[in-house]
């Protein structure tokens, strides 16, 4: 393949990547806003560079015709996760998709590499509309917590460093930080319920925030100009004073305010 091959046979595996990262920071968006809470933190994608696909291609013995099969991480998108529970929740969440199709899933949480790497992966058929119609691809997902991609982050960038051949005691320090890294996830799942909580309200608290701002300008709108004054300084109050049931309240009073104004300036 010369160059101009390679990047035809490339454009549908970028455009699954960035199809797939706008889907999941979708997705993240979405239960922030339903549930309060997402098991996305953040998304990357990248399609692999070709010299590494004729690496891999070259170690795993895959005819150059038949790469778009023989290689499954062309398209690569990684979910990261807060914690070890989220990364079961990613995983349904992808199964019931109808938009990507499951082929099979790599578990290397429940077992894990010698080197010390967890993540789940998951292999997906994604179809792309292409200018010359439906084509599928293969994708593989990474789903893991930020510990684990902090492992797995700085232990591939020494191994490029040294070219895959770490000095044993690198090996066997790096070992021991990913036994670290797990037992991090472990401490970190034990107080989740804690910290899901203060998440929570936190989101509740900028909700009620911008709601009530939000329908103070509309008071404004409807020239109920001495009214948006009260409610503004009762606010600022109840702000300082971080009351989020008072502010919860005000809010019900803001809205039975804006109903008054628009029944009135018909
Ligand atoms: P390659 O490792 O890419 O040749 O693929 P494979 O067919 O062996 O599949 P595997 O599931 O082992 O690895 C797929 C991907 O997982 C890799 O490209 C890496 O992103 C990641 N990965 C697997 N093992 C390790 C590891 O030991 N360290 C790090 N940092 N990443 C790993
Ligand atoms: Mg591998």
């Amino acid at each position: 393949m010369d160059s101009r091959d390679w990047n035809k046979f490339l454009l549908p595996y970028a455009q699954a990547v960035e199809e797939l990262k706008v889907k999941f920071k979708t997705l993240r968006a979405e239960l922030k806003s339903r549930e309060g809470y997402s098991p996305i933190e953040f998304v990357t994608g990248r399609i692999k560079r070709i010299s590494s696909i004729l690496d891999k291609a070259k170690k795993l013995n895959v005819p150059m015709d038949q790469l778009e099969t023989g290689i499954e991480d062309i398209a690569g998108i990684r979910i990261m996760c807060q914690f070890e529970g989220d990364i079961d929740r990613m995983a349904e969440l992808i199964k019931q998709r109808e938009d990507m199709k499951l082929v099979y899933c790599k578990d290397y949480i429940t077992h894990k590499k010698e080197s010390g790497y967890r993540s789940f992966h998951i292999i997906v058929e994604y179809p792309v509309q292409t200018a010359l119609g439906m084509k599928k691809v293969l994708a593989e997902i990474q789903i893991r917590t930020l510990a684990m991609n902090f492992w797995a982050t700085i232990e591939h960038s020494l191994n490029y460093k040294y070219k895959g051949a770490l000095p044993p005691d690198v090996t066997k320090r790096l070992s021991k930080a990913a036994e670290a890294a797990y037992l991090l996830d472990k401490e970190m799942s034990s107080i989740r319920e804690e910290i899901m909580e203060s998440q929570k309200l936190f989101e509740d608290k900028s909700n009620v925030v911008s709601k009530v701002l939000n329908d103070i300008q509309q008071l404004y709108f409807y020239h109920r100009v001495r009214e948006a004054v009260t409610y503004q300084l009762r606010f600022n109050e109840l702000w300082e004073q971080e009351d989020i049931w008072s502010l919860k309240q005000l809010s019900l009073s803001i809205e039975e305010a804006i109903i008054r104004a628009k029944r009135e300036s018909r």
